[in-house]
């Protein structure tokens, strides 16, 4: 099942598994959000972009067409959706209100599945941190266990990017050697094996509600040489509404990175 917001946060999947075990009748469910995230995307008719794992969950999907965004932010719309009430409800339309307190003591998603007697797990960016949801993602009210930050998102907004003067810039887009990142890694790449690792784990006692939050394509787009360098060409493409600007030849950040 897809739904997604257009401009500010997510696609979100709920992905729903059979339980291994003949004890539980529930469903397990897995749920995916992805920061930034619009319909640009293969399985939307997108001619442009490359998304072939997503296509191929949707190709097994039911895909919801009507896409839209709660409020052109990303915290809102996270309340919003995770407490099944629209901004003019919760009248939230920033990321400095913690719902609970400034809106209304709305059970969330998780929370419901929680009562229900679900496992309810919190992996990368879920609920918008911070205030927003008072420091600790809404734990416990949501989660079973205390919600997963991956480590490496502290370097972030750090100068990581290697320049053509091979001094480390903060850039807005760059693709890096993911070994030679801090812990040999990157945000994404944590929280996916952190959710591996939690499905992997799972007891069979009770049905789980895993939530997984990505952190990409919110900027800065560091994001693994693999994906450019296994493109013999890369050919970008602004675009404005419907209307697609005349191509741009080459982004300077993949200057060097591209073998043509
Ligand atoms: C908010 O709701 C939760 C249960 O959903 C409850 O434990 C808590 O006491 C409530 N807080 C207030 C201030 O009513
Ligand atoms: C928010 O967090 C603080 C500190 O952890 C806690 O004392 C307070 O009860 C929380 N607010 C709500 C509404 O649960
Ligand atoms: C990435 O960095 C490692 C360690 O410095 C190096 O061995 C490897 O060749 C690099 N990979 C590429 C594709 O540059």
């Amino acid at each position: 099942m897809f739904l997604s917001s257009q401009r500010c946060i997510c696609i979100l999947i709920i992905y729903t598994l059979t339980p291994a075990s003949v004890e539980t009748k529930e469903k397990h469910v897995l749920f995916i959000m992805a920061d930034d995230l619009r319909t640009t995307l293969g399985c939307y008719g997108d001619p442009l972009v490359k998304t072939p794992n997503i296509d191929q969950l949707a190709s097994k999907s039911q895909v919801f067409l009507n896409a839209y965004a709660q409020q052109a932010v990303c915290g809102p719309s996270r309340t919003s959706m995770l407490t099944s009430r629209r901004p003019d409800t919760t009248r939230l339309y920033d990321f400095y209100s913690y719902w609970r307190v400034n809106a209304g003591n709305y059970t969330t998603l998780p929370q419901y599945f929680k009562s229900q007697g679900y496992n309810t797990m919190s992996v990368g960016k879920v609920f918008h941190p911070g205030i927003a949801s008072n420091f600790t993602d809404d734990y416990p009210y949501s989660w079973s266990v205390p919600p997963y930050h991956p480590p490496s998102f502290r370097y972030e907004k750090e100068k990581m990017c290697k320049g053509e003067d091979g001094a480390l810039h903060a850039n807005l887009l760059c693709a890096v050697n993911v070994t030679e990142q801090p812990g040999g890694t990157l945000p994404d790449l944590e929280s996916t094996a952190e959710a591996i690792r939690l499905l992997r784990g799972r007891s069979d006692d009770a049905p789980f509600f895993l939530a997984v939050g990505f952190h990409k394509p919110h900027i800065p787009f560091r994001i693994p040489q693999s994906m450019v360098l296994n493109r013999k060409r890369v050919e970008c493409t602004l675009r404005v509404g419907d209307e697609i600007l005349p191509q741009v030849e080459e982004f300077k950040y993949l200057r060097g990175l591209v073998r043509e």
